[in-house]
């Protein structure tokens, strides 16, 4: 059987390299073999922590264009935006329905929050944070996702959306495919300018879709120890390396590895990760330039892909509605 595959991404920022080694290449790599595969911008995910409209829009904006730059093929995947599919909320209202507010407790990510408050634990606390997981079942749940892609921050949102599937399916019939998790290598971590994840949230970004003058100057940020040109280094846990590996064939890893024990500098290690890093972002980087004039072209693709998706999305909460007994007096 086919797999079908489906990642959301939420649409905080801009997309950096992190993003681009972690999600968007391996995701679009997947998307050319033979499964299916949806890929949507997560946007009602994105307003539980961001009520910035404008930064939303931009980020959405952004973020489609990414992965429209990096080579994704629409024809052949689902690409679609949260918001413009509906019926996926609806299903997020019915998941509530038979959801229990215990296994809702227990997320990490409520509590985290809850544990940051002294006197009362719910202090800053909304709906929307607290309800995440169900929202997150109803994007996995409404398209039958055989396989979805988790970080390991992800993978207590996925069991959860395992025991809300099965929960509807003992109470009612069995209409929801129980989703398996693809759990990413923690190896394959991407580290940001200081060594640690790079993450927005630790300001340690290298910006995918910048100029090359950008691209450069960041890579030169990268910290590295005071060793002297000439003295040899240590490629283990030495961030310019590791960011090298993930652009670079065996035997570049081998040369560079050399280059590191005959005393390769700091300001020419950088320089060989510049070039390799700007090789491969270069296409990226012209589509993106030309993709960036024609807004009208980012919003037909998103209006395709979500009239694609509604055709699944339409159906499946048909047959929903008719099992739980909202439907037509008969
Ligand atoms: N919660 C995910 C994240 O923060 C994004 C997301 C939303 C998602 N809905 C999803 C991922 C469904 C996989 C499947 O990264």
């Amino acid at each position: 059987m086919k797999k079908r595959i489906l990642t959301g991404i939420t649409t905080t920022g801009t997309p950096h390299i992190g993003n681009y080694i972690g999600a968007i290449r391996p995701a679009i790599e997947m998307a050319q073999k033979n499964d299916e595969s949806f890929f949507f911008l997560a946007d009602y995910h994105s307003i539980i922590k961001n009520q910035d409209a404008n930064e939303i829009k931009e980020s959405v904006e952004q973020i489609a264009l990414a992965w429209l730059s990096c080579g994704l093929d629409t024809s052949q995947t689902y690409f679609y935006r949260q918001s413009d599919v509906p019926e996926i909320l609806e299903l997020s209202w019915i998941l509530n329905c038979v959801t229990a507010k215990g296994l809702m407790n227990r997320a990490h990510a409520y509590k985290s929050a809850t544990s940051l408050n002294e006197n009362d634990p719910d202090k800053g606390i909304t709906m929307g944070l607290f309800s995440y997981p169900v929202l997150m079942a109803a994007d996995i749940l409404m398209f039958n996702s055989t396989h979805v892609p988790v970080g390991s921050d992800q993978i207590q949102h996925l069991e959860m959306t395992r025991d809300i599937a099965a929960r509807f399916n003992h109470l009612y019939r069995p209409l929801l495919t129980i989703p398996e998790p693809i759990i990413e290598d923690k190896n394959k971590v991407v580290p940001g300018l200081d060594g640690r994840k790079m993450s927005k949230s630790y300001g340690n970004v290298i910006p995918l879709l910048c100029n090359e003058k950008q691209l450069k100057k960041s890579i030169m940020k990268i910290v590295t120890n005071s060793l002297e040109p000439g003295e040899p280094k240590d490629t283990n846990g030495c961030t310019v390396f590791d960011l090298f590996k993930n652009f670079a064939s065996e035997e570049e890893i081998i040369d560079f590895q050399k280059a590191y024990n005959e005393g390769i500098s700091w300001g020419e290690a950088k320089e060989v990760l510049f070039n390799i890093v700007n090789t491969e972002i270069e296409p990226i980087r012209s589509k993106y330039e030309d993709l960036s004039k024609d807004k009208n072209f980012i919003n037909e693709v998103l209006e395709d892909g979500s009239k694609k998706a509604r055709i699944l999305a339409k159906d499946k909460i048909a047959q929903i509605r008719e099992v739980i007994g909202i439907t037509k007096i008969s």
